[in-house]
C-alpha cells in the first residue's frame, strides 16, 4: 500500500528518492514526502497528489536540491489510513525538534495512549497520524545512539510497521526496521538502497536482504548491521532478483495491465518451464519439500487467499478433488485466521498469494503453522514474506506485476495448481494417461492465450458497445463459476461498473429480479459440461430483456441464436477453460475502463499489496 524507499551515500540523494518512489507509484497512494539528512541539516518536503507535485514542490523550493552534500534520505507514498490525505498527514514524520525523521508502512495500533502519554511529557504533535509517535518515542529513548532509541521505540509499539528512519545528527546513517510490513535492503557497493518493494531497488542492485520480522538494521554506505530487537546480531541471507528493470516498465503499452494481459503467453510459459515430466506424467515441483509418501498420505487440503488469487484457489479445490480424491476447502484468508479452522495430521495449507505480503493471507499461514500443519505457498514474488514463512511452495516466476488489477499473476496460479493436482493425483488414482493430456494440455496453454489475445480488437468492439452500462452479471457453472467471479471482480475494480459474480443457477434465487433491459449478463457458456444448463440459465436472463454476451468456444455456431455478442475462446479442457475465459474478460474489462477514462493502473481506492487488515 504505502511505499518507502531509502538511500545512503554519495549519489543524487534527492533524484535517486523521488526515482524510487515513480516505480512505486503502482502501489497507489495520495500524498508523499521525503527528508534528507546531511551535514547541511535536514531537509523535508511533501506534497499532496502524485509523486510529480512533490518534484515540482523540490523545483521550486528547493533549486539546489541535486547539490546535498553526501547524506542519508528518506521517501514515502501514502495510503491514508489514520487522518485525511493532507500535507501535514503525508511521511516523513518529525520529533517536534527536528532531530528524528521516520517513515512508516503498517498500522501502529495502541498509538493512541503512545500519543496521550507523550503529549502529557511535553511532545507537541503536528499531524492526525498514528506514525507520528513514533520519531517522538525515538527522541523520548535517545541517549546517544540511534539504534538503540529506535529499538528502545518500536518495542513499545504494537501493530505493524516498516519503517526507515534518518537524523540530522547522523547524516551517514540509515536505520530501518519490519514488524509484518516488508523492508529490503538493497546491497551495494559504496551505497546503499532501500525500500518497501525491490521495483524501487533493482535499478541499483539485483542483490536484496529481505529483513524478518523485528529485525533492525543500521545501514551506512559501506556496512549493514543487522540485529534483532533484543540487539542480538543475525544474519539473513542475500537473495538475487532474477528479473530487469525493464520488466517493471510499460514497454510501449499504454498501461501496466495491457502490457500484462499480452505478457500471459509467456508467463506461463515460465511457470510451466521445468515443471512438466512427460516420462512420470507428473508435475516436477521439488519446492513442495514433500516426498512421495506425502503426496499419498496428505488426506486435506486448505487453500487461504484473497480476491483475485481466491478465484484461483476456488479453482484448485476443483482440481485437488477431480484429480486427486484429495478433499479440498478454501477459504478467504481472514476468515481462515479468525474462525480456528480444524487442522488435523495430513492436512495441508496452500496459501496463495501474488505479492505474498498480503496481511490476512500471511496471518492465515502463521495460524496453520501454529497449529502444525504443513504449508505450501503459490507466489509470485521471490523472497516475499508468505514465501519465506511457508519454506515451501511454487514460485510463479510470472515477473513483476505491477497493474493493480491483477491478470498474469491470476492464469500462473491456476496453472501451478493444476501442476499440483496433477502430481497429487498421479501420487494417488490419476492414470499415466490423464496425466500425459493434462501435460499436453498445459504445454498448448500460451499458443492458446495468444489466440484469445489475437482476438483484442473483437472484444474491444464489445466492450465499448457495453461501456455506458451501471450494472452487470457475469454467471457460470462448475469450473466457469470461478471464472464468473473473476470477471466480475476486473470489471468492478477498474470500472467502477457494479459487476455481480453469479453462479447461473443461483440467479434464480434472487438475483434474478434486478434483471432488465440496461443490466447485461455476461454468460460463460464454453463447450465444457454444464454448458447445456448454461443455455437455460442464459434464456431466463434474455426472457428479463437483459443483453447477453457469452463467451463460447470457437465453431459453436449455435451460440448466435442465443446472445446478443459472443466472445470467441479456443476449445480447450475443463481445467484450462477458465484460463482462457478469464484473459478474455480481462481485455473485455480493460477496454471498458478505457472507454470510461478511468485510470486503469492505479484505481481509486485500491492498492497492489494489501498489507493491513
Ligand atoms: C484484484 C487483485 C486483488 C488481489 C488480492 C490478493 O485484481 O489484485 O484482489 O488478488 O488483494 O493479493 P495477493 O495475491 O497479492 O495476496
Amino acid at each position: 500500500m504505502c511505499g518507502i524507499v531509502g538511500y545512503v551515500g554519495n549519489g543524487p540523494i534527492v533524484s535517486i528518492l523521488t526515482d524510487g518512489l515513480k516505480r512505486l507509484e503502482y502501489r497507489g497512494y495520495d500524498s508523499a514526502g521525503i527528508a534528507v539528512a546531511s551535514e547541511n541539516g535536514l531537509r523535508v518536503e511533501k506534497a499532496v497528489g502524485k509523486v510529480k507535485s512533490l518534484e515540482a514542490k523540490i523545483h521550486a523550493d528547493w533549486p539546489d536540491f541535486d547539490s546535498v552534500p553526501h547524506g542519508a534520505g528518506i521517501a514515502h507514498t501514502r495510503w491514508a489510513t489514520h487522518g485525511a490525505p493532507l500535507e501535514k498527514n503525508a511521511h516523513p514524520h518529525l520529533d517536534e525538534k527536528g532531530r528524528f525523521a521516520v517513515v512508516h508502512n503498517g498500522i501502529i495500533e495502541n498509538y493512541s495512549s503512545l500519543r496521550a502519554n507523550l503529549i502529557r511529557k511535553g511532545h507537541v504533535f503536528s499531524s492526525e497520524t498514528d506514525t507520528e509517535v513514533i520519531p517522538h518515542l525515538i527522541e523520548e529513548c535517545f541517549e546517544g545512539d540511534l539504534v538503540k532509541a529506535v529499538t528502545a521505540a518500536l518495542k513499545q509499539l504494537e501493530g505493524t510497521f516498516g519503517i526507515a528512519v534518518v537524523s540530522p545528527q547522523f547524516p551517514d546513517r540509515l536505520v530501518v526496521a519490519r514488524r509484518g510490513s516488508p523492508i529490503v535492503v538493497g546491497v551495494c557497493d559504496n551505497e546503499a538502497v532501500v525500500a518497501s518493494d525491490v521495483s524501487a531497488i533493482i535499478s541499483h542492485t539485483k542483490q536484496v536482504i529481505y529483513l524478518n520480522d523485528n529485525d533492525i538494521a543500521l545501514i551506512t554506505k559501506d556496512s549493514i548491521d543487522l540485529r534483532n530487537i533484543d540487539n542480538v546480531p543475525v544474519t539473513r541471507e542475500i537473495s538475487h532478483i532474477d528479473w530487469d528493470a525493464g520488466a517493471a516498465e510499460k514497454s510501449g503499452y499504454e498501461h501496466f495491465m495491457l502490457k500484462e494481459i499480452w505478457e500471459q503467453p509467456l508467463s506461463l510459459a515460465n511457470t510451466l518451464r521445468g515443471r512438466l515430466d512427460e516420462n512420470g506424467a507428473t508435475a516436477v515441483l521439488n519446492g513442495l519439500n514433500l516426498g512421495p509418501k506425502d503426496f499419498a498420505s496428505t488426506s486435506r487440503i486448505l487453500i487461504a487467499a484473497c480476491g483475485t488469487s481466491l478465484h484461483a484457489g476456488m479453482l484448485g479445490d476443483y482440481f485437488f478433488e477431480d484429480l486427486a480424491d484429495l478433499p479440498t476447502e478454501f477459504e478467504q484468508a481472514a476468515e481462515f485466521r479468525y474462525r480456528n479452522p480444524i487442522i488435523q495430521p495430513g492436512s495441508l495449507v496452500v496459501a496463495i498469494s501474488q505479492s505474498g505480503e498480503t496481511a490476512d493471507t500471511l496471518a492465515a499461514v502463521r495460524e496453520a503453522a501454529r497449529k502444525g500443519a504443513s504449508v505450501a505457498a503459490i507466489c509470485n514474488v521471490v523472497g516475499s514474506t508468505i514465501a519465506r514463512e511457508s519454506g515451501a511452495g511454487i514460485y510463479l516466476h510470472a515477473g513483476p506485476e505491477i497493474g493493480v488489477a491483477s491478470t498474469k499473476a491470476f492464469s500462473c496460479q491456476v496453472a501451478a495448481l493444476l501442476m499440483m493436482a496433477l502430481k497429487f493425483g498421479r501420487a494417488r488414482r490419476l492414470s499415466r494417461e490423464e496425466g500425459l493430456e493434462i501435460i499436453d494440455e498445459l504445454k498448448k496453454l500460451p499458443d492458446k492465450i495468444s489466440q484469445v489475445l489475437a482476438s483484442s480488437s473483437h472484444i474491444e468492439a464489445v466492450a465499448e458497445k457495453y461501456a455506458c452500462a451501471e450494472n452487470f452479471f457475469y454467471i457460470g457453472r462448475g469450473y466457469l463459476y470461478p471464472a464468473a467471479l473473476e470477471g466480475a471482480l476486473k470489471l468492478k475494480e477498474i470500472s467502477y461498473i457494479h459487476a455481480e459474480g453469479y453462479h447461473a443457477a443461483e440467479l434464480k434465487h434472487g438475483p434474478i429480479a434486478l434483471l432488465e433491459e440496461k443490466v447485461p449478463v455476461l454468460a460463460l457458456a464454453c463447450e465444457i459440461p454444464g454448458k447445456d444448463k448454461m443455455i437455460g440459465n442464459i434464456q431466463e436472463c434474455r426472457a428479463r430483456k437483459s443483453p447477453v454476451i457469452a463467451v463460447s468456444t470457437i465453431g459453436d455456431k449455435e451460440m448466435a441464436e442465443h446472445a446478443d455478442d459472443i466472445i470467441s475462446i479456443p476449445q480447450a479442457s475443463p481445467y484450462l477453460t477458465p484460463i482462457l475465459a478469464v484473459v478474455a474478460m480481462q481485455l473485455f474489462a480493460y477496454y471498458v475502463a478505457k472507454k470510461r477514462n478511468c485510470a486503469i493502473d492505479q484505481p481509486r481506492n485500491l492498492a497492489k499489496s494489501v498489507t493491513v487488515e
